[in-house]
């Protein structure tokens, strides 16, 4: 401990560390919560690398807190989403990932989707991964 201030900075470090590794498990805990998302996952899991990204950021970004694939949670399940836009262009797919990255209203009901924590590149991937579900990929 020669220099408070390196120490101090330890110490940060170590809590940012700790607090990143708790997230981490918080959000795990609610992406596994679904059992029908895990089956899509299980089935992903076979079908897609891991280090595709989709795959992380389905994991990760708590989709499956109101989004199932065949029923609906808070949000209209994912099947359903997939069904209405299964004809999207590039436009209506780049609207979509919009309305995930920054929420949406209206679209569905009266329950209003808040703000992701999302890129719009990450929303997109994620979007163009539900609307294959009507494909009959997943
Ligand atoms: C807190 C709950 C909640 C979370 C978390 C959530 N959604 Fe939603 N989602 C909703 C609700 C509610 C709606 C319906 C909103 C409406 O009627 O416009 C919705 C609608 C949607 C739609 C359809 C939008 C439209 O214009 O028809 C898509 C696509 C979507 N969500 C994808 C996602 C993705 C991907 C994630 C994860 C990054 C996510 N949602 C996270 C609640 C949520």
């Amino acid at each position: 401990m020669s220099d408070p201030i390196i120490f101090k900075k330890k110490i940060i470090t170590v809590v940012l560390v700790i607090c990143v590794l708790l997230q981490f498990g918080f959000l795990g805990v609610i992406a596994f919560a679904d059992d029908e998302v895990n089956e899509v996952i299980r089935k992903v899991d076979s079908t897609m690398n891991v280090n595709d990204p989709v795959y992380s950021l389905f994991k990760t970004k708590r989709c499956s807190m109101c989004h199932a694939v065949d029923h609906t949670l808070i949000g209209p399940p994912f099947r359903a989403i997939s069904i209405r836009y299964k004809d999207a262009d590039d436009t209506q797919i780049r609207t979509l990932a919009k309305t995930v990255m920054y929420g949406g209203i209206r679209n569905w009901g009266e329950v209003p989707m808040p703000a992701n924590s999302v890129t719009l590149s990450e929303a997109e991937l994620l979007v163009r991964w539900i609307l294959r579900l009507s494909h009959g990929e997943l």
